[in-house]
């Protein structure tokens, strides 16, 4: 009765700890790269629609004047893309534009050359990295460095702001359109952003409550930062509580001096 009391306490132990051990490498194996895939597909499919018309007008004036930005020694102007994904920015980059792309999963790298194909840029890599080591790029080699939607997703937000700033040249900038914390007091707003924050995480790796413009003027210097915090118009997502909670915008550019 005894033993037969202990095997079975035994047996339950284990079988908790197999599922435990399951569930963590499912989680850290397998989820990574199943999130990046529905990820991966989910921008795809809303580039299509309304909310794709309504980041195209934002990226149509944040890219508007990178033209003007400062070139290289070739008078060529290079631009590094973090979190590139299927290259939906490479439209806005003045043609003849160099192009170093880079995504931490290479499932865009197709898309990325037919959209520099398209759009009369040179792709001059695709690599896949982190934000956080940008190991392949000399220090102040690059005119522009872009990110749009990706900084939520950083694992080490100083350490990528500071890789960013070593990489661009004296006067390069740094574009970025990204959802930030909820700023204007609008407690609906804060309550779905705090509410959202672990599913968001946990699914998708995403710190939804950033305050990015504090972080890059750290890093930038407050006065080098021209960025402005606006409410992207969703009103077509109200049922949607993980886009509404995007719906806080920090879009602009920091300058190297
Ligand atoms: C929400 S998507 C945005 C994609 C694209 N920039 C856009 O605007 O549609 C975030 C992208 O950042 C990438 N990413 C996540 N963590 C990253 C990191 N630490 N460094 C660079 N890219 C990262 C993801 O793989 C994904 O392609």
């Amino acid at each position: 009765m005894l033993y037969s009391l202990e095997h079975a306490t035994n047996a339950h132990s284990n079988s908790w700890f197999l599922w435990g051990v399951g569930c963590a490498s499912f989680y850290f194996l397998i989820w990574p790269k199943l999130s990046g895939k529905i990820e991966y597909a989910m921008l795809k499919n809303a580039a299509k629609g309304e909310l794709g018309k309504v980041q195209q007008l934002s990226k149509l004036s944040l890219f508007a004047d990178m033209s003007s930005n400062v070139k290289n020694d070739k008078n060529k102007l290079v631009v590094l893309e973090l979190g590139i994904s299927s290259g939906p920015n490479i439209q806005f980059y003045p043609a003849k534009s160099l192009l170093i792309a880079t995504d931490i999963h290479s499932m865009g790298v197709e898309s990325v050359k037919h959209n520099c194909l398209a759009n009369d840029i040179e792709l001059m890599k695709y690599k896949e990295a982190k934000a956080e080591d940008l190991f392949f790029v000399k220090s102040n080699s690059v005119c522009a460095v872009v990110t749009t939607l990706v900084t939520c997703s950083f694992e080490n937000k100083c350490r990528a702001y500071k890789e960013i700033y070593r990489v661009l040249i004296p006067g390069g900038r740094y574009y970025f359109s990204e959802h930030t914390a909820e700023f204007e007091g609008k407690i609906g707003m804060r309550l779905l952003q705090y509410s959202l924050f672990l599913p968001k995480f946990v699914l998708f790796y995403c710190h939804s409550l950033r305050d990015q413009m504090n972080d890059i003027s750290k890093v930038f210097g407050a006065e080098n930062v021209k960025a402005k915090k606006v409410v992207m118009p969703y009103a077509d997502y109200t049922w949607n509580p993980i886009i509404l909670s995007a719906a806080p915008r920090v879009i602009g550019y920091a300058t190297k001096i």
